[in-house]
């Protein structure tokens, strides 16, 4: 059998196990969604966003990219921020990273020409990095410096989420939603979490909406 194939039968499983236990559940699944979470995530395959928090089908919508970063011109994440905040209300995004992320340790090493692409995208974490390296340089192995870089990174993630303007206009409207920053330890299963903003943090002013007549 190949891989693939696999991963079908395993489905079929799956499906028939869960109407088994609960007969009603797809429809009540196909109804529509109410997320309570906007899950931004790294792509890693050891990071699944749902099984780490045992979460079912319904309760995370999702965003994965290499080393979860929020990019104010990725159309892509932002356009996942915009639906889950304006239309599915939810009440709290988190970022979450993870030690011995592949894309952070990237970051911290030389460009690799064959990789042009993800040059461009490590580029932000090689920015945290040097608004950080004293801190980072300080720390006395490779995987300390990466996994330190990989907090920062999460955490720089979170503010960056509260600069967006969707994200301003739903702190003042309707107190919502709270920012989570968590990083995902490999080696045990566990989530810590980073840095939490709830709705009205300081908002560097810069970064700060115009309001009514200023605008
Ligand atoms: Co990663």
């Amino acid at each position: 059998m190949q891989s693939y194939e696999k991963l079908l039968l395993e489905n079929k499983a799956w499906a028939e196990e869960v109407r088994d236990r609960d007969p009603g559940y797809f429809d009540r699944l196909a109804a529509a969604q109410k997320p309570e979470f906007l899950w931004i995530g790294c792509s890693d395959s050891r990071v699944p966003a749902d099984i780490i928090v045992n979460a079912r089908p319904g309760a995370v919508f999702a965003h994965r990219n290499i080393a979860n970063q929020v990019i104010a011109t990725d159309f892509n994440c932002l356009s996942v921020i915009q639906y889950a905040v304006q239309v599915l209300k939810v009440p709290h995004i988190i970022v979450c990273g993870h030690y011995n992320c592949g894309g952070v340790r990237a970051a911290l090493d030389r460009q690799r020409p064959d990789l042009p692409l993800l040059n461009k995208w490590l580029m932000h974490i090689k920015d945290t990095y040097r608004a950080h390296r004293d801190e980072i340089d300080a720390l006395n192995s490779e995987t300390e410096r990466a996994n330190r870089l990989a907090e920062l990174n999460v955490i720089e993630q979170v503010i960056r989420l509260s600069q967006f303007s969707i994200v301003q206009s739903a702190w003042q409207e309707q107190q919502r939603p709270t920012l989570h920053g968590w990083v995902f330890r490999l080696d045990d299963g566990l989530l810590h979490q980073l840095v939490t903003l709830p709705p009205g943090s300081d908002v560097d002013v810069i970064y700060q909406q115009r309001r009514g007549q200023d605008s």
